[in-house]
């Protein structure tokens, strides 16, 4: 029988401090997520100073507790992989000297891993990934479609020109003063109310997988500017509902039309907007009358930024022999890369 392949995981890149532990690639023995969502409210967004501070205060304690939950030890432990960019810089590099720190007192392998391949590797936590697929990345930094031919072999196919989805629903929702981060919100408010707002759908070319959704974001503010110099009341439910349509008929639209063109057997859905009931319900819709894709979208858990997700990239990066130095440092603009 194979030895079994324990990961430790740290992922620091924006406002989560969190450690896990990931037997096989697969399994999660732990998966501790100390969010700091609290602290950036009143600021309306994330304040990096205030993020890497909080970073340092919970970081040990995150590991310790990720360590005694998985009840394994540090002979136990293969590798430790650890997020090494996007993100902001001084967050990413409070999980990175931990992680180089511990790789170098338990002389054990660093594994540096790219945000967005842990978002994608999410995934392999719910069920095995089947090549060719295709990967919907919608988070607050990114909305990318990525095809996969085979594991940890990413071919960006098309990509925001703009803000990223998760961005225009930050924005959105503060227009329409609601708290920090507004997505959940906006999911919430769009259940309630009808696409009545006439908001554009951005095709931009017609065989384009990229997207572009500032023009929509701005449609959007416009409405609300307008409606008040007229004196008129806007509906939130129905304006929140008629956004959410927009970005829904768009990246469903053109997801199922590179799921297509590229024949791939299964979609996956990775970062925080993948949260979205929305989005979600389209996906599920367009799959099920296609019939041909099997569609898989982590639980909500794993959605949002955690350390699980980096633990499974990491294990195949790991297995494929990348192995990252000492040097390594933190990188807050960076290509997802192959293996
Ligand atoms: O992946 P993530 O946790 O962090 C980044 O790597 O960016 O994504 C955070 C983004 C935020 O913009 C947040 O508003 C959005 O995901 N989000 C949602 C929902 N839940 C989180 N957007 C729309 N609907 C949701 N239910
Ligand atoms: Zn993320």
């Amino acid at each position: 029988m194979e030895k079994d392949i324990f990961i430790l995981a740290v992922e620091s890149s924006c406002d989560e401090t969190s450690v896990s532990v990931i037997k096989n690639g697969t399994e999660i023995l732990s998966n501790i997520v100390s969010s700091q969502i609290e602290s950036h409210k009143r600021f309306g967004g994330v304040v990096p100073e205030v993020a890497s501070r909080h970073h340092v205060e919970n970081i040990t304690m995150v590991f310790e507790e990720a360590l005694s939950v998985a009840n394994v030890n540090w002979d136990n432990i293969d590798a430790i992989a650890v997020t090494e960019g996007p993100g902001l810089i001084g967050s990413l590099l409070i999980g990175i000297n931990a992680a180089k720190a511990l790789a170098f007192v338990h002389d054990i392998p660093l594994v540096g891993v790219h945000h967005i391949a842990g978002h994608i590797y999410a995934n392999q936590l719910v069920e095995p990934l089947q090549f060719p697929l295709l990967a919907l990345v919608v988070s607050g930094g990114h909305t990318e479609l990525v095809h996969m031919k085979d594991h940890y072999q990413f071919e960006v196919i098309g990509e925001t020109l703009d803000d990223a989805v998760g961005e225009a629903y930050d924005k959105v929702a503060r227009t329409l003063n609601l708290p920090y981060p507004g997505g959940p919100h906006i999911d919430r408010l769009a259940a309630m109310g009808k696409d009545t707002y006439k908001l554009p759908r951005v095709w931009l070319d017609k065989d384009s997988y990229d997207f572009s959704f500032s023009g929509l974001k701005s449609a959007v503010i416009n409405t609300v500017h307008n409606a008040k110099q007229r004196g008129e009341e806007i509906i939130p439910e129905n304006l929140a509902a008629s956004f959410q349509a927009s970005v829904v008929e768009v990246l469903v639209e053109k997801t199922m039309r590179a799921a297509r063109k590229f024949n791939v057997k299964q979609i996956i859905v990775a970062g925080g907007v993948s949260a979205n009931k929305g989005l979600r319900h389209g996906l599920e819709q367009a799959v099920e009358q296609e019939g041909q894709f099997k569609l898989t979208i982590p639980p909500l858990s794993l959605c949002t930024d955690n350390a699980a997700m980096i633990g499974a990239a990491g294990t195949v990066a790991y297995l494929k022999g990348h192995r990252s130095k000492m040097e390594m440092n933190g990188q807050s603009g960076m290509d997802l890369y192959s293996l």
